[in-house]
Formats: C-alpha cells, sequence, structure tokens
C-alpha cells in the first residue's frame, strides 16, 4: 500500500511553510490534544456540531488508535522554531459497518493555518487512501438550514447520493480517482468535484456539517 506507517510526504502551504503529513499514530495524542486547544471554538463546533471544550483521554486514544484499514487518519505538522512539532490539521475516515464501500470522513486545519490549501491537500490524500482500500463514497451529515446547502444540493445532483430526514442531509459523495503519487494534482477538475464542494462550503461557513457518530 502507498498510505501505510512508512508513508511520509514533504509539503509546501500556499505562504511557503513547510509541513509533514504521515498517518497518525498512537504516540500523537499530545500533538493532537494541542492542536485541539489551537482550533477556534466555531471550528470545533463545525467539526463536532456542539461546543466542546476539551478531547477527553478516551476520545484522544480513539483518534490515534487507528488501524489504518477501516479506520485512517492523516496527520499535517510543522515543526517550530525551539525543533517542536505541531499538529496543523488532520484527515480521517470511518468506514460504515452497514456498507464497507462508504467511509464517514472528516477534515480539520487549525485556525491559524486555515486558507492555505491544507484542508485541500489532506481531503486528496484522503481520498487517494479511500480508493487504496475500497472506499468508492464518503459520507457527510449536513444540516439542510440556509439556502446555500439547498443550491449547492441541487448543484450536486447526479451521482451523489442523497437523503433527507429532520432537517439533517445524508450525502453519499463518490470519490474522483485520484493518484496517490501525483505530486501536482488536476486541480482545476477536482476543485470541481462535488466532494471537494462540500469542503470548500464548509470552510467558507455556508454549509453545517453534522458530526461522525464516533
Ligand atoms: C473546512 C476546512 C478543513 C478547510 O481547510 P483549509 O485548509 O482552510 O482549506 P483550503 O485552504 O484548502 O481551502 C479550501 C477551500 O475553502 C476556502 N476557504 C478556506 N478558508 C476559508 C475562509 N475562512 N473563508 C472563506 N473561504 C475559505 C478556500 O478558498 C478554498 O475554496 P476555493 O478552492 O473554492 O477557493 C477548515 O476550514 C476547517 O477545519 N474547518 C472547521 C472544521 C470543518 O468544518 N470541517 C469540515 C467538515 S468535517
Amino acid at each position: 500500500m502507498f498510505f501505510d506507517s512508512d508513508y511520509r510526504e514533504g509539503a509546501r502551504l500556499d505562504d511557503g511553510t513547510p509541513a509533514e503529513i504521515r498517518m497518525i499514530r498512537a504516540s500523537d495524542q499530545d500533538l493532537l490534544r494541542r492542536g485541539f486547544e489551537r482550533l477556534s471554538p466555531e471550528s470545533r463546533y463545525r467539526r463536532f456540531l456542539a461546543p466542546k471544550r476539551s478531547l477527553s483521554d478516551r476520545e484522544l486514544r480513539y483518534f490515534t488508535n487507528v488501524d489504518g484499514i477501516d479506520h485512517f487518519a492523516l496527520i499535517a505538522l510543522t515543526t517550530t522554531a525551539n525543533g517542536e512539532g505541531e499538529g496543523l490539521g488532520t484527515a480521517r475516515f470511518i468506514r460504515l459497518r452497514a456498507d464497507r464501500t462508504c467511509a464517514e470522513a472528516a477534515v480539520t486545519v487549525v485556525d491559524d493555518w486555515q486558507g492555505k490549501g491544507l484542508g485541500r491537500l489532506l481531503l486528496l490524500r484522503l481520498i487517494a487512501a479511500a480508493r487504496e482500500r475500497g472506499v468508492s463514497h464518503f459520507r457527510a451529515y449536513v444540516l439542510a438550514d440556509n439556502r446555500k446547502m439547498h443550491s449547492l444540493l441541487e448543484e450536486l445532483g447526479g451521482a451523489t447520493r442523497i437523503r433527507s430526514a429532520d432537517g439533517t442531509v445524508e450525502l453519499d459523495v463518490p470519490l474522483p480517482d485520484v493518484p496517490a503519487d501525483v505530486s501536482v494534482p488536476p486541480l482545476p477538475v477536482f476543485k470541481q468535484h462535488p466532494v471537494y464542494r462540500v469542503l470548500s462550503e464548509a470552510a467558507k461557513g455556508s454549509v453545517t456539517p453534522k458530526p461522525a457518530s464516533s
């Protein structure tokens, strides 16, 4: 597999900051806790759909002890001036038990590092790893609470399976074919893809994601 414990990628954010992306591991609990502390209340709310003051020890263990197949997670980090690692963001998917070709996915970037292309890069790598593991769709839950969301749903149409109940919309978004080892992805095409449109609208705050059940 391309995305295994040896996977390590040097990347540059849009502002030139060097970053490393690799699979998350059990020893990353502290890195994750510190990254969460730097997330704004708004980003925490968007990720978990509840005001969240901290991650519990149990959550930290759960988010870092991944099997790499059914629960897969990447972490992006940089090195601070004093030589310490600083977590910039994570991307994870958790495969659904009822449908192994589908997984719930979440991408989170620490506020100070948002808007520099990291969310896009993490999403690209997450998709490549998902495809490598036989996942063909990401499931997203969003709250159908505004007009922007409704027009996005109309736009997505087609290949995206959409179900709604109680004001919540469940989207099964098909994953594009993203080669894992291509450093310059076909961005203009990717940016039109439904899976990227959902991320981009989440970043703009125009759609509210509902948290994954885990
Ligand atoms: C959603 C999120 C992961 C995006 O990460 P990011 O690193 O900021 O994203 P990128 O820099 O790669 O930009 C992706 C798109 O979002 C847009 N964007 C990013 N930050 C934005 C901001 N503050 N305001 C408006 N647009 C923004 C970018 O312009 C880009 O869209 P475009 O290609 O149409 O121009 C990040 O905002 C985040 O962690 N939000 C909180 C948690 C969340 O909502 N996660 C998503 C669902 S689980």
